[in-house]
């Protein structure tokens, strides 16, 4: 099996293998050797039907980099538009001889769906989908943090913002507790907090001094306004005075706490610039990153190297 649909489930020796596959082309390219021939006459096709910039550019130079034929379809100009279906549209891609779907969409669970719907020789990697999961975000997260602070066991990692609505930090939660690390914590308002964050295995804060307290490694998380209903839209104003990550509050965490954020940041509401473009921030590097794991990822499928469990689904 090829598919890449969640960061759920997955054993600490399956996401260690992406982490370590990720490292040595990460190395390999800051060596200037950015191609290999790993995926040369297959086809990879992105199919966004949400905005993107990061995973997008990111699967397409990675999938180029790995030789593949790269197609990115223009879901706003496709024939979607005139009422083809999903299943009519990835029939008609995957007449075309296509070897991998790269799926972003707007519904939790549309990687999984299309997941079980292609024929068996079509890969399924997921590119973010609904609330539920953004599993190549979460590893190109883990390798960062593995680049920067070596072991995962004793860091305290905290994720703030708006929690609720955001599959960045499932996927996140999921990978930092299978490779260990000692403490998972969330801190945002409680109405951005979703029911039983508990049962997912972090501390819940709503307080920021609290929360970032002794912390290694920061997570920013930025206002899904595209998710929200609009009563339910905080103040941004309130929420940089409560929440914003200033120089200030990051006091709280370790001396040598470096700070993260998923992209795209808001500057002024979840983080200011001094701290988004400061010594300890790692949000380019995570940009950097998004290459190689997404090379691993590809590479990794393709070759069959991960599980028949990485179609379940999270949100079941
Ligand atoms: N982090 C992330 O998914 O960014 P994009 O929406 O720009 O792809």
């Amino acid at each position: 099996l090829k598919h890449f649909i969640t960061t759920e489930g997955l054993s600490k020796a399956l996401l260690t293998e992406i982490i370590e596959t990720a490292d040595s082309f990460a190395d390999m390219s800051a060596q200037q050797v950015k191609k290999v021939p790993l995926l040369r006459g297959k086809t990879v096709v992105n199919l966004f039907f949400e905005s993107s910039t990061r995973t997008l550019s990111t699967f397409e130079l990675a999938a180029k980099r790995l030789s593949a034929d790269v197609l990115n379809l223009n879901i706003s100009t496709s024939s979607t538009s005139k009422g083809e279906t999903l299943k009519d549209t990835l029939q008609t891609l995957e007449a075309m001889h296509s070897d991998m779907f790269v799926v972003r969409h707007s519904d939790s669970g549309a990687a999984h769906f299309i997941a079980e719907h292609v024929t068996p020789n079509v890969a399924v990697i997921n590119a973010g989908d609904g609330r539920h999961a953004h599993p190549t975000q979460a590893m190109l997260d883990m390798l960062t943090i593995k680049r920067h602070k070596g072991d995962f066991s004793p860091l305290i990692v905290a994720i703030v913002g708006d929690i609720l609505h955001s599959r960045v930090a499932r996927s996140q939660i999921h990978a930092l507790r299978t490779l260990g690390a000692a403490e998972i914590r969330v801190i945002a308002p409680t109405t951005l907090l979703p029911k039983n964050i508990e049962a997912l295995g972090v501390k819940v804060f709503t307080n920021m001094q609290a929360g970032l307290k002794d912390a290694d490694v920061v997570i920013m998380l930025r206002l899904q306004k595209e998710r929200m209903q609009s009563a339910l839209l905080p103040s941004e104003s309130e929420f940089y005075k409560l929440f914003g990550l200033t120089n200030e509050k990051l006091q709280h965490a370790k001396p040598d706490a470096v700070v993260m954020h998923p992209g795209p940041i808001n500057r002024g509401v979840e983080i200011e610039s001094a701290v988004a473009d400061g010594p300890k921030s790692l949000i380019l590097d995570q940009v950097t990153n998004g290459i190689a794991v997404r090379m691993a990822v590809m590479s990794m499928s393709m070759s069959g190297q991960m599980t028949e469990k990485n179609l379940k689904s999270e949100a079941q």
